[in-house]
C-alpha cells in the first residue's frame, strides 16, 4: 500500500514515520520547503524521543519520503491521510477547518484511481460529511471513501503509543475501505491492540469525547489535591485509591499544575462549540476548562503565601517550562502564565529547561535561562519543579546550594517530602 501523509506536524510525522516501519511505501507532504529539505537531510523539526533515528532509518531504506508536491503524492498513493493542524479559530472557541478545506480541495483534483481519503487530524463531527461534499463535486463518489481515524499519541511517548495503541479507532461505512484500512494496522491489532469500526461521525466524536474525559479526570483530581491540603491528606492516596477501582482506572490521576499541550486547551473548546451548533450544554465541559484555567492563579496564590507576600526582588527558578516532560512544546503550558505574573511583580526568574531556551519569555523582564540546573538554583530563594524530566528526579539539592537553603514547590509530586526536609528545606508539594 502507498500512503500519502499530508502534513508534516506532529501527528502527520509521527504516523508516518512509523508507518513507514510497517513496511508501507510512505511519502510525507508538506508545502514549507524549508521543513521537507530538512526532513531529507535528517533533521526532524520536533522534538520526539527517538523519531529522528526512525525517520533516517526508514528514509535510508527508502520506505520514507518527503515531498512539497501534494498533487503528485496524491496521484501516487493509495490512502491519503490529512494531517494538517485544526487550531482554534483566531478569536472564538471552534476548530478553524480552513487548512482541512484547502487540502481537500487540491486533492480533489488528484483522484486518478480508487483512493481512500482520511482524516487523521482532530477533526468536529461531520467535517467528513464535508469533505465528501467537496471531493463528490469534482469525481464520482465509486471513486474515493472518507473514512475517520482519529490519532491518540501522547508528545513525547509518541512512537510508543503509534506501536502499542490501546484501540484503533476506523470510522467508516465502506466494507471496502473498511477492510483496507484494517489490514493496514493489522500488524498493531496482531500485537494486542483493539479495533473498532464505527460510523464516520461517531469516530470523529471519540476523539474529543476522550481528550474531554481526560482534561476532566485531571481537573477533577486537581480539585481534590486542593482539598486535600486543607484537610492533611495526601493525594496521591486518594489517586491510587480511586484508581484501583477498575471502572475509574489509575491512569491520568496525577495532580499538578493545569493541564496544557497543543490539545486538551483547543479540543475541549472545540467540542463545546460544536455540541453548541447542535443546540447541546456541555455544562462537565465548560466547568473543567474553567478549572483548569484557574489552577494557575490557584498555585500562583500558595507561591505569594510561600514567600510571606513578598515578591519583589524574589530569586524565583523554574527547573521545566514546557507542558509536560519529553516535549519542546510550551503551547497552554502553565508555566506560561506563572512566570510573566511573578516576572510583573518584581520577581527575578530563572529557568532551565531541558529543551534549552524558550523565545515566549525573551520579552519578560528580569526572565533568564541557565545552561544548568546548578546554575539556575544558586542562589534561589524559591526553586519550583515545574516540569517532570527524569533530569529532575534525583537532583541533590544540598549539594547544590550550597548552604543555601532556599523553599521547594514541587509541582509534580516528584520528590520524597521527609527526603528533602531532612536536607534542611522547606517543603511544599500538590494535594498534601
Ligand atoms: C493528549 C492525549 O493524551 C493523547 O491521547 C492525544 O492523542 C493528544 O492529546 C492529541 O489530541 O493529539 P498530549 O497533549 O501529548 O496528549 O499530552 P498528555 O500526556 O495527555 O498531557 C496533557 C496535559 O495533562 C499535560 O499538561 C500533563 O502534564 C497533564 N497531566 C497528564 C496531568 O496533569 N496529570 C496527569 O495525570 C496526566
Amino acid at each position: 500500500m502507498k500512503l500519502c501523509m499530508i502534513g508534516t506536524g506532529y501527528v502527520g510525522l509521527v504516523s508516518g514515520v512509523c508507518f513507514a516501519d510497517l513496511g508501507n511505501e510512505v511519502i510525507c507532504v508538506d508545502k514549507d520547503l524549508n521543513k521537507i529539505n530538512s526532513l531529507k537531510k535528517g533533521k526532524v523539526p520536533i522534538y520526539e524521543p527517538g523519531l529522528s533515528e526512525l525517520a533516517i532509518k526508514n528514509y535510508r531504506n527508502k520506505r520514507l519520503n518527503f515531498s512539497t508536491d501534494l498533487k503528485k503524492s496524491v496521484k501516487d498513493s493509495d490512502i491519503i491521510f490529512i494531517c494538517v493542524g485544526t487550531p482554534t479559530k483566531k478569536g472564538g472557541s471552534s476548530a478553524d477547518l480552513s487548512q482541512i478545506y484547502n487540502v481537500t480541495n487540491e486533492i480533489s483534483s488528484s483522484i486518478n484511481r480508487f483512493k481512500i481519503i482520511i482524516t487523521k487530524s482532530t477533526v468536529p463531527v461531520t467535517t467528513g460529511d464535508e469533505i465528501e461534499k467537496i471531493l463528490s463535486r469534482k469525481n464520482n463518489k465509486k471513486k474515493f471513501s472518507v473514512v475517520s481515524n482519529p490519532e491518540f499519541l501522547r508528545e513525547g511517548e509518541a512512537i510508543r503509543d503509534f506501536s502499542y495503541p490501546d484501540r484503533i479507532v476506523i470510522g467508516t461505512n465502506d466494507k471496502k475501505a473498511g477492510k483496507i484500512m484494517k489490514n493496514l494496522y493489522s500488524p498493531l491489532i496482531s500485537k494486542g491492540a483493539s479495533y473498532l469500526q464505527t460510523s464516520r461521525r461517531a469516530a470523529e466524536l471519540i476523539k474529543y469525547a476522550s481528550n474531554a474525559f481526560l482534561a476532566t479526570k485531571i481537573t477533577f483530581i486537581n480539585e481534590i489535591a486542593n482539598l486535600c491540603e486543607k484537610t492533611g491528606i495526601n493525594v496521591e492516596d486518594i489517586s491510587i485509591g480511586m484508581g484501583l477501582d477498575k471502572r475509574i482506572g489509575s491512569r491520568f490521576l496525577r495532580a499538578g499544575p493545569a493541564y496544557g499541550g497543543s490539545c486538551f486547551p483547543k479540543d475541549t473548546k472545540a467540542i463545546i462549540s460544536t455540541a453548541d451548533k447542535f443546540k447541546t450544554n456541555l455544562s462537565v465541559v465548560k466547568s473543567v476548562i474553567k478549572s483548569n484555567e484557574n489552577r494557575s492563579k490557584i498555585l500562583l496564590d500558595r507561591i505569594y503565601r510561600m514567600l510571606n507576600k513578598k515578591i519583589k526582588n524574589k530569586k524565583i527558578t523554574f527547573l521545566g517550562v514546557t507542558f509536560k516532560a519529553n516535549t519542546d512544546d510550551m503551547r497552554d503550558s502553565s508555566s506560561l502564565k506563572m512566570i510573566p505574573s511573578l516576572s510583573k511583580k518584581g520577581a527575578i526568574i530563572k529557568y532551565f529547561d531541558p529543551t534549552g531556551y524558550k523565545n515566549e519569555f525573551s520579552k519578560l523582564k528580569n526572565v533568564t535561562n541557565k545552561a544548568s540546573i546548578k546554575d539556575a538554583v544558586q542562589s534561589a530563594d524559591l526553586v519550583i519543579l515545574h516540569t517532570e524530566w527524569n533530569d529532575f528526579k534525583s537532583i541533590n539539592f544540598k549539594n547544590l546550594a550550597k548552604g543555601k537553603k532556599f523553599i521547594i514547590f514541587d509541582m509534580r509530586n516528584l520528590y520524597s517530602s521527609s527526603k528533602i526536609k531532612q536536607q534542611g528545606f522547606k517543603y511544599y508539594s500538590v494535594g498534601k
